[in-house]
């Protein structure tokens, strides 16, 4: 019997807690706090050196969030305002809200059904004369498809910035995101694959980005310019010794996490094939590391009797699997058409001043509100018989399907 009809859970003990740490981390916190040293010391130059290079790009500036580092980047490629950028509507909210930070108009794209990513034709039918970048995000850690992205970015000479918010060590084709597009952004906060609390990260292979970045994150300094001197309008987005310090404790574990998330989450997917009703993403051999942030896998209500997608997930948390139904559609958040009901200036894609309620994007309406089911990160940390709970647990509910219509 279901556990929600009063049965027995399949999972009684819970998955692996995050974040992880141990005395090194300790000790990372302590060295910099005894060294008096806590703001703009090597930590940061290191780590900077040592981030960049993981994620293959030749230069790399810390800042204070994942949402900084999008501002930053948006700034750092001359948003003006009044320019549009094309992001995805199913991603979290700073990706458009860093558009509108900056001065910008959020254009949103439809994602694919099966990877949940931009669908770059959807994207193209969002570019205007005004668009001036498009962000691609690396939901749940899976590299959007850069390709036809950079394709298009290159077609309309707009730039791509990447949101590899959840997408460290991701790589497409071999090479690792944030080094593809003309900037990537990296987020620290507490429940990414690195983290430290809070932190952010650009990266480029672009000299003149890179040093725009650096000059808006550091109060409008430039690099080889006085302490007082001031070039650019910046601010201060900066994080301290404390951040780095741990940051560089916590990366030594990245690699081995990310392998050990890939295998649980290939083993989860080869399971729930043979369930019928819950699809794993698709597969794509272009996307040669994937970094899992979320493990996403999309119900099909049709094979549960029309029971709906919340009501199994409530069914799935009382078998003892933490789960949840995700993002809604970011064109129906208030702050959009809040934001732009005193704009001053004509948006290019909406004819007019910018207004959000007429939009409807058919596959983001379906993977938020009938389709995705999401489980965290650290669920894939553990023993592969974790990932057997789990499909355990989507069998019963289906096998029992009946107890959830009563
Ligand atoms: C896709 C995406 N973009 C941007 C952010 C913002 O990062 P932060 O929370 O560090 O500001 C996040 C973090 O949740 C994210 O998942």
């Amino acid at each position: 019997m279901l556990t929600i009809a009063g049965g027995e859970p399949v999972r009684k003990t819970p998955f692996p807690a995050w974040p992880v740490h141990g005395p090194e981390d300790e000790q990372a916190l302590l060295r910099v706090l005894h060294s008096g040293q806590w703001f703009m010391g090597g930590h940061i130059t290191q780590f900077e050196q040592a981030f960049a290079a993981f994620q293959q790009a030749q230069f790399g500036i810390a800042v204070s969030s994942g949402t900084t580092a999008l501002q930053v980047a948006l700034e750092a490629v001359g948003l003006r305002p009044g320019d549009e950028v094309i992001v995805p509507a199913y991603t979290f909210v700073a990706t458009a809200s860093a558009v509108a930070a900056t001065g910008g108009v959020p254009v949103f794209a439809d994602i694919e059904p099966g990877t949940y990513n931009m669908d770059p034709a959807s994207a193209a039918a969002a570019i205007t004369p005004r668009t001036r970048a498009i962000v691609a995000v690396h939901i749940a850690g899976r590299p959007a498809d850069l390709d036809a992205l950079l394709a298009l970015a290159k077609k309309h000479d707009v730039r791509l910035i990447e949101d590899a918010c959840q997408a460290h060590a991701a790589a497409w084709r071999g090479t690792r995101v944030g080094a593809i597009g003309d900037l990537g952004c990296f987020s620290f906060q507490a429940s990414k694959n690195l983290c430290a609390g809070e932190g952010g990260f650009i990266t480029s292979n672009n000299r003149e980005f890179a040093e725009v970045a650096w000059s808006i994150h550091n109060c409008g300094r430039s690099p080889q310019g006085a302490w007082y001197e001031h070039p650019l309008i910046g601010s201060n987005y900066r994080i301290s010794e404390f951040h780095a310090s741990l940051l560089l404790s916590q990366m030594r574990h990245l690699e081995a996490q990310t392998a050990t998330r890939s295998r649980n989450a290939d083993h989860l997917s080869s399971l729930l094939d043979s369930i019928e009703g819950v699809l794993p993403m698709d597969r794509d051999p272009r996307v040669t590391t994937h970094a899992n942030h979320l493990y996403i896998m999309r119900y099909q209500s049709e094979a549960f009797g029309g029971v709906s997608r919340d009501r199994f997930i409530e069914a799935l948390r009382a078998e003892g699997v933490p789960c949840s139904a995700g993002y809604r559609p970011l064109y129906r958040e208030a702050a959009f058409n809040a934001h732009f009901r005193d704009w001053p200036f004509e948006s290019a894609y909406f004819h007019g001043k910018p207004d959000y309620s007429a939009i409807s994007l058919p596959v983001t309406e379906q993977a938020c509100n009938e389709e995705g089911v999401w489980l965290t990160q650290n669920m894939l940390l553990g023993p592969e018989q974790d990932m057997e709970d789990i499909a355990a647990a989507v069998d019963k509910i289906h096998r029992h399907a009946d107890q959830l219509r009563a």
